[in-house]
């Protein structure tokens, strides 16, 4: 320890120490990230959150986002000072019910200065106001907030909450939310979960969201703007509730035709996968210029592209199966993807097989044979393939054949016991690729670290040898395309699509 002669300054500020507990030595601020290497500021250190309480207000004309979020959380350390993400212009933060102070700091940190130290442990209640135009507010050089002629939408992945809410934002950290957004009338405004009610005011419309089952913030989505809305349910008894943007123009009944198949597709799945995990089901697409879907929990996100080229079931499969392997469970890291991305593609190809379009097999011999072993693809490992190739082809076509060799090595019996299992055995938490190889291995009995690392993990071509074991048809033997191919290939997401984020 240095010794040093004590300053009066340091005398007063000291004296100042004594305000707060005798333990406040140990008081630190939260990290603000919260310890993924892929995205190292993503979320933040020292707290738990558990609802998102968000009431809005949104001008369409203007772009300008009005809010206050009420944040419930639990400490998970002692603290002096914690982080939100987030962009847009803060007026007030209370914390516990007493002004806070606050700054902004780096790309998209938020950093709050409760008055008390907030002790381990300890629920905690954050108020945040602020408003701004989400369109003008960018982080490491993009937005993605995507406004479109009559309003906007946040959807995208991994980032999407910095332009509407303050956040923890990390799929590691889910919570329940209640989404208030008031509208000009004649607008809708669309989000996840159910719609509990709608009321009028001076030419203002409220429309309040619930979603009742613990959401990761980039599955949380907002649309604003003139919208059809169809309510149904599904043969099963799950509530769908679609909606469509008044100007698809050509687009409208392609998409109409794929989203209102929601309810059957849910049904489908369901024997698959196991009963539906989320109070409703649907699908929303608005006249965004974007190239891709998302998984947005029970309300999914389509843009008018995925339906130029006629009806797109295969893609609703995708986003759909997302609903349990990747909202339901979703992934602890984000190099996790594969239990997303993986079994969604997986997903498609029962389909396929179910319309048939092409076979599990088929397309899996399609994907082994169709990328020589000197092509770039076999370098991506699908168990950790690395922040900038996350949403590569390789976690989608190589995730799925991975999926199918599993299936190979366990049997039938196992692979679908494991498939439904899977949900149930990590119902609205978080998993990761050793935790599914461990339970692959209760299931089946069978010690699958050799397959989990020649498919997931082996930055080469898995040999002929390993092709056999999983009964694929040799590389350099011609395999014709399955029919289902370019629409399963359409799904795929990133922006290598070269939509705009
Ligand atoms: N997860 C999305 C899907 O599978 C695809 C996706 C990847 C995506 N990256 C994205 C969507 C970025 C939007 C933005 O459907
Ligand atoms: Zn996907």
């Amino acid at each position: 320890m240095h010794r040093r002669i004590i300053a009066p300054g340091v005398l007063a500020a000291a004296s100042l120490l004594l305000a707060i507990p005798a333990s406040a030595a140990s008081y630190s601020p939260g990290a603000p990230g919260i310890g993924d290497p892929y995205y190292p500021y993503y979320g933040n250190g020292g707290y738990d959150v558990s609802h998102y309480d968000l009431r809005l207000r949104y001008q369409p004309k203007t772009d300008e986002l009005q809010g206050t979020a009420t944040i419930l959380a639990k400490t998970t350390q002692d603290l002096s000072s914690f982080d939100l993400d987030f962009l847009l212009d803060v007026s007030e933060v209370r914390v516990n019910g007493a002004k806070a102070a606050f700054t902004h700091s780096q790309q998209h940190e938020l950093v709050i200065t409760p008055k008390t130290p907030l002790a381990k442990g300890t629920p905690v209640t954050v108020v945040v106001r602020y408003s701004g135009v989400p369109s003008t507010k960018s982080a490491y050089g993009f937005n993605t907030w995507h406004r479109t002629p009559d309003g906007a939408v946040a959807a995208d992945e991994p980032e999407a909450a910095w332009w509407w809410f303050p956040s923890n934002d990390h799929p590691s950290d889910k919570a329940t939310y209640d989404v208030s957004v008031a509208v000009p009338d004649g607008t809708q405004a669309i989000s996840n979960g159910t719609l509990q009610s709608t009321a009028s005011q001076r030419g203002w419309t409220r429309y309040s969201w619930r979603q009742n089952k613990p959401q990761a913030t980039y599955l949380s989505t907002l649309a604003i703007g003139k919208f059809d809305i169809t309510t149904s349910t599904s043969e099963g008894g799950v509530p769908v509730v679609n909606a469509y943007s008044k100007d698809l123009g050509d687009n409208d009944g392609a998409a109409r035709a794929s989203v209102e198949r929601t309810g059957e597709i849910v049904d489908w799945l369901s024997d698959y996968f196991g009963p539906y995990p989320f109070s409703s089901a649907g699908g929303y697409v608005p006249n965004t210029t974007t190239g891709y879907a998302l998984e947005t929990q029970s309300r999914v996100y389509y843009s008018p592209k995925q339906f130029a080229k006629g009806s797109n079931v295969s893609v609703v499969v995708h986003e759909l199966a997302h609903q349990w392997y990747g909202d339901d469970v979703s992934l602890k890291k984000w190099k996790d993807i594969w239990l997303n991305e993986g079994f969604a593609t997986y997903a498609q190809w029962l389909w396929s097989e179910h319309e048939g379009e092409g076979t599990t097999q088929e397309l899996a011999d399609y994907v082994y044979a169709s990328h020589p072993a000197d092509d770039p693809f076999w370098t991506v490992e699908p168990g950790d393939p690395g922040a900038d190739k996350q949403f590569d082809d390789a976690v989608y076509d190589r995730g799925a054949l991975a999926i199918q060799a599993l299936r190979k090595e366990v049997g039938d019996d196992a692979f679908f016991a494991i498939l439904k299992g899977w949900p149930k055995e990590h119902a609205y938490g978080n998993a990761s690729v050793a935790d599914f190889q461990r339970y692959a291995e209760k299931v089946s009995g069978k010690p699958l670290a050799a397959l989990f690392g020649t498919w997931l993990f082996q930055p080469s071509k898995p040999a002929a040898s390993a092709g056999r074991a999983a009964s694929l048809v040799k590389a350099g033997t011609a395999v014709a395309q399955p029919k289902s191919w370019k629409k399963i290939e359409a799904a795929h997401g990133g922006h290598s699509d070269g939509a705009a984020r």
